[in-house]
C-alpha cells in the first residue's frame, strides 16, 4: 500500500487499517517530514511484496536473477566497492556520558548527534520510497521477542529483513495499539533530484550507525550494507539488547547456539563466540567425521543469542533472528555441506561472482571456472585469481532463511529457548592459545572471554590479520561500557551460583594455530567435533584432561582420534603453553585491563595476577 507525498504540508501516510498504534503512526509522520520520501509502502511481509520488490530491483539493475534451473528464486546484488562491510569507525553508542559507553565504543553527547543526524537526514529520502518494515527478533507474540519497525529508502533492506526477521503485518497485531517497539530510521543518504536516474546501490560517503541505547533508538545513515543496514540484527539484537539484558538482568551474545546428541542418545547445549567470520556458521552447522558414528550436530542459531535465566536457575537461550547472513568466501560441500544444502534456492547473494551459466561462484567454494564476472561486474579468469585478484569480495554473502538449513535444530523456535551446558570462546590465533582449555571455574571462564583476541579478517573495514582484544567477540557489538559487561557476566553467575543450580561449563579454543609455514595445523570443520566429544566428557563429568597453568586441557589420548591422524607431536604444537608467550600475552591482557580500568570487576585483575603467578 503506498501514497505519493507532496514535498511540503501535511503527508498523507495511507496506513493500513490494521496499523493502530498511535505513537507508531506519528514517529512514521514526523520522520517522513524531516526525510521527505516521495512515498510511503507499508510492507506486510507476504511472498507477492518480496517476488514484486526482487522483480523491481532486478529492473533497476540492483538485483540479477541467477539461473532458475541451477539457484531457483535467487538473486545477486553487487554493492557499491565503497560499501562492502560493516563501519565499525562510523558507528557510534549515545549513552549520556562517555563512561556509560565505554572506551571501545565511538560516543558522541546525544543532543551533539541528534542535530548532526537531524542536518543529514533532513530531505534524505527525496525521490525515494520509504518502506515500514515492522519484525519481530524472536519468535512473534515470544515474551522474550522484542519488536522493531525500521523505516528504511532501501529495497534491498526490505527482502533482507524478510529473510533475517519475523517480518510483515503480524507484528503489528503482537503490537496492538500500545506495545513496545524499537524504532530505527534508516537511509542509504542519496536523494535523487527530479528525473535523475538513480545508481544500482545507492549509497553515501559519510555514514553514522547510531544508537542511543536509553531511549531504545538506531538510527543509521549513508550505509546499504548488511549490519549497517538490517537493523535488527547486530543494531538491535546486539547492541541495544545487550543494554536492556545489562538493565533486566540478561545477555545478549555475538553467540552460535548449537545442540549436540552424544551416541548414548543425551542431548547438550552449546553457545559459543567467536569474532566474525571465524567460522561460527560452520561449527554451527558441523556434520561429525563419519568415523566419529551416533554423534549428531544440531542448529539453534549461528550468529546471536539472546540468553536469559530461567526458575530452575539454568541459563536459556534462544535464537532471536530468522535467517543468515553469512560469509560466503570459503564456504564449500567441505567445510559447510549443510550451507551448501541450504543455499539451493531462495537466496540473496550480495558480492559473490557470477559464472557464465548464471549461477554464483566464490573463493573457497571449488575450482574456478574458467571464465567469471567478478563482483564488481569484470572479467575473471583463474589467472587474475593467480595475480591476487579475488572474484568475490572477502566479505561477500549470504542471505538465507534459517528454517532452509538441513542441521536445524527442533527447538530452533522454542520461545523458551534451549538450557546451556557449556559457554564456548574462541578467536583466530596464529600462535600461543591452545586449542582447547575449559577453565576450573566462572570467574576464570569469565577472564577467558574477557581477554579474548583475534586476528581481524574481511568483516571489519581496515587492515587484516592484525590482533586485536575481542573482549566476548562483542567489541563491536557491546551497546554499554565494556567493563560493565565482565561485571554483568559475574554477578550473573554469583545470582545462579547462589540458586544451587549448575553453572554452564566455559571453555576457550583456537582452531587457528599455525606451523613455520603458516599452514593451519589443526583441520578443523568436522574434526571440531573431536573437541566438542571431549566438552560432552567433562560436562558429564569423566575425568579426560590435566590441569595446566591456564585451566584443564585434554591430553593426546584424551580426544576420540578414529579416522585420522593427528600424532602426539602435532597435537603438542597446538596445545602446548609456551610461558614466556603467555606472560607476553597476559602482559597485552594488562593493558586491555587499564584501558577498561573504569569499573573494571576487581576480580579480572586478581585472576590475571594468579595466572602469571602460575606461570612462574
Ligand atoms: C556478522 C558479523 O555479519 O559479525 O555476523 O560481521
Ligand atoms: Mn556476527
Amino acid at each position: 500500500m503506498s501514497a505519493v507525498l507532496s514535498q511540503s504540508g501535511p503527508q498523507p501516510l495511507s496506513a493500513p487499517s490494521y496499523v493502530r498504534h498511535r505513537r507508531l503512526l506519528a514517529w512514521v509522520a514526523e520522520v517522513a517530514a524531516l526525510t521527505q520520501p516521495e512515498r510511503i509502502v507499508w510492507v506486510d511481509g507476504s511472498q507477492e511484496e518480496y517476488d514484486r520488490l526482487c522483480e523491481e530491483m532486478v529492473r533497476a539493475g540492483t538485483f540479477r536473477r541467477l539461473n532458475p534451473a541451477r539457484r531457483p528464486n535467487s538473486f545477486l546484488a553487487w554493492s557499491d566497492p565503497t560499501d562492502v562491510a560493516r563501519v565499525e569507525d562510523r558507528t557510534f553508542i549515545c549513552t549520556d556520558t562517555r563512561e556509560e559507553a565505554g572506551p571501545t565504543n565511538n560516543w558522541m553527547e546525544p543532543g551533539q548527534m541528534r542535530a548532526r543526524l537531524g542536518g543529514l537526514f533532513a530531505g534524505c529520502m527525496r525521490g525515494r520510497t520509504m518502506y515500514v518494515i515492522p519484525f519481530s527478533m524472536g519468535p512473534l507474540g515470544s515474551h522474550i521477542a522484542q519488536i522493531g519497525v525500521e523505516l528504511s529508502d532501501s529495497p534491498y533492506v526490505v527482502v533482507n529483513m524478510r529473510l533475517m526477521t519475523r517480518m510483515g503485518r503480524p507484528v503489528y497485531e503482537v503490537l496492538g495499539e500500545h506495545g513496545e517497539f524499537v524504532p530505527c530510521v534508516h537511509s542509504v543518504g542519496k536523494p535523487l533530484a527530479a528525473g535523475e536516474k538513480d545508481v544500482p546501490w545507492p549509497c553515501n560517503p559519510t555514514k553514522y550507525i547510531v544508537h542511543y541505547p536509553k531511549t531504545r533508538e538506531i538510527w543509521s545513515f549513508g550505509s546499504g550494507y548488511g549490519g549497517n543496514a538490517l537493523l535488527g540484527k547486530k543494531c538491535l539484537a546486539l547492541r541495544i539488547a545487550s543494554f536492556m539484558g545489562r538493565d533486566q538482568g540478561w545477555l545478549a551474545e555475538h553467540m552460535l547456539i548449537l545442540g549436540v546428541t552424544s551416541p548414548a542418545g543425551r542431548k547438550y547445549h552449546v553457545a559459543a563466540a567467536f569474532p566474525s567470520a571465524c567460522g561460527k556458521t560452520n561449527f554451527a552447522m558441523l556434520i561429525p567425521p563419519a568415523a566419529m558414528p551416533g554423534w549428531k550436530v544440531t542448529t539453534i542459531g549461528e550468529d546471536i543469542a539472546w540468553i536469559k535465566p530461567g526458575n530452575d536457575g539454568r541459563l536459556y537461550a534462544i535464537n532471536p533472528e530468522a535467517g543468515c547472513f553469512g560469509v560466503a568466501p570459503g564456504t564449500s560441500e567441505k567445510t559447510n555441506a549443510n550451507a551448501m544444502a541450504m543455499l539451493r534456492e531462495n537466496v540473496i547473494f550480495t558480492n559473490v561472482a557470477l559464472t557464465d551459466e548464471g549461477d554464483v561462484w566464490w573463493e573457497g567454494m571449488g575450482p574456478a571456472p574458467a571464465h567469471l564476472t567478478d563482483w564488481q561486474g569484470r572479467d575473471w579468469t583463474p589467472e587474475d585469481g593467480k595475480a591476487g585478484r579475488k572474484a568475490a569480495h572477502p566479505n561477500a554473502r549470504f542471505t538465507v532463511a534459517a528454517r532452509q538449513c538441513p542441521s536445524i535444530d527442533v527447538d530452533w523456535e522454542n520461545p523458551a529457548g534451549v538450557p546451556i551446558d557449556a559457554f564456548v570462546f574462541g578467536g583466530r590465533r596464529s600462535t600461543t592459545v591452545p586449542l582447547v582449555t575449559e577453565a576450573r571455574n566462572w570467574t576464570e571462564g569469565v577472564y577467558m572471554a574477557a581477554t579474548m583476541g583475534s586476528e581481524t579478517t574481511a568483516a571489519q573495514a581496515g587492515a587484516q590479520g592484525v590482533l586485536r582484544r575481542d573482549p566476548f567477540a562483542m567489541l563491536p557489538f557491546c551497546g554499554y561500557n565494556m567493563a560493565e559487561h565482565f561485571g554483568h557476566w559475574l554477578a550473573l553467575g554469583e545470582k545462579l551460583a547462589a540458586s544451587g543450580a549448575a553453572l554452564p561449563r566455559i571453555f576457550c579454543v583456537n582452531w587457528f594455530r599455525t606451523d613455520d609455514s603458516g599452514r593451519f595445523v589443526w583441520p578443523g570443520f568436522a574434526d571440531n567435533m573431536r573437541v566438542l566429544a571431549w566438552m560432552v566428557d567433562r560436562i558429564e563429568g569423566r575425568d579426560g584432561g590435566a590441569t595446566h597453568a591456564l585451566g584443564v586441557s585434554p591430553r593426546h589420548d584424551d580426544l576420540n582420534w578414529s579416522g585420522i591422524r593427528f600424532d602426539a607431536g602435532e597435537f603438542e604444537r597446538i596445545t602446548s603453553v609456551d610461558a614466556a608467550a603467555w606472560r607476553k600475552e597476559l602482559e597485552s591482557h594488562g593493558e586491555l585491563f587499564a584501558l577498561l580500568s573504569h569499573n573494571l570487576p576487581p576480580q579480572l585483575e586478581a585472576t590475571r595476577r594468579a595466572l602469571a603467578d602460575r606461570l612462574g
